[in-house]
């Protein structure tokens, strides 16, 4: 690096220096970027949850008539003293039942399938996301802490109406007992 090339001192030196701060250049640019890859992970884990929260899913070839006869009825099954059971079913392009009422701090199981094409069960503010899939039942619990209308959405593309697939999850304040 010195002698030949004809190179003075103060050439050496510049450019010794200049290398230094190339590499601790680098240096930082590899750290901020992993950084904020860890960041961005932590962010969306702990903000959102693990994206599927889906429970169990089991295959039942004839879910779909089941769960519609007991979607139909609208029924909230109470389960035990704090839990409850909600049959839902899609179909293009609607949630089945529409509305449903459970009481604030219950746990509440949901049995989601479709009976036609793939939709995908979302309830907003909530980490509950999965895929309604014919002739599979996906099982998800939740318990809601605090009272107000939750909105059931379709987040896979089911047809012309996706956007508008919207049900209600209105979670009730506890009767005083
Ligand atoms: Cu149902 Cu999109």
């Amino acid at each position: 690096m010195s002698g030949d090339s004809g190179m003075t001192p103060f050439d050496e030196a510049f450019h010794a220096s200049a290398e230094r701060h190339e590499r601790a250049f680098i240096v930082c640019v590899i750290v901020m970027m992993a950084l904020l890859t860890v960041a961005t992970m932590f962010y969306v884990v702990h903000d959102f949850g693990l994206v599927t929260t889906t429970q169990s899913f089991h295959s039942d070839p004839t879910a779909a008539e089941r769960e519609v006869a007991a979607a139909d009825t609208g029924r909230v099954v109470k389960t035990g003293p704090n839990s409850y059971a909600v049959h839902i079913t899609g179909k293009a392009w609607r949630w089945t039942p529409g509305v449903i009422h459970v009481p604030e701090g219950a746990e509440v199981t949901f049995y989601v399938t479709s009976s036609d094409v793939l939709h995908g069960f979302e309830i907003q503010g909530t980490p509950v996301n999965l895929t309604a899939v014919p002739g599979v039942v996906g099982t998800v619990k939740y318990t809601f802490h605090r009272t107000g209308v939750f909105r059931i959405i379709c987040n896979e593309y089911c047809g012309m109406v996706h956007h508008a697939m919207i049900g209600q999850v209105i979670v009730d304040a506890r009767a005083a007992e």
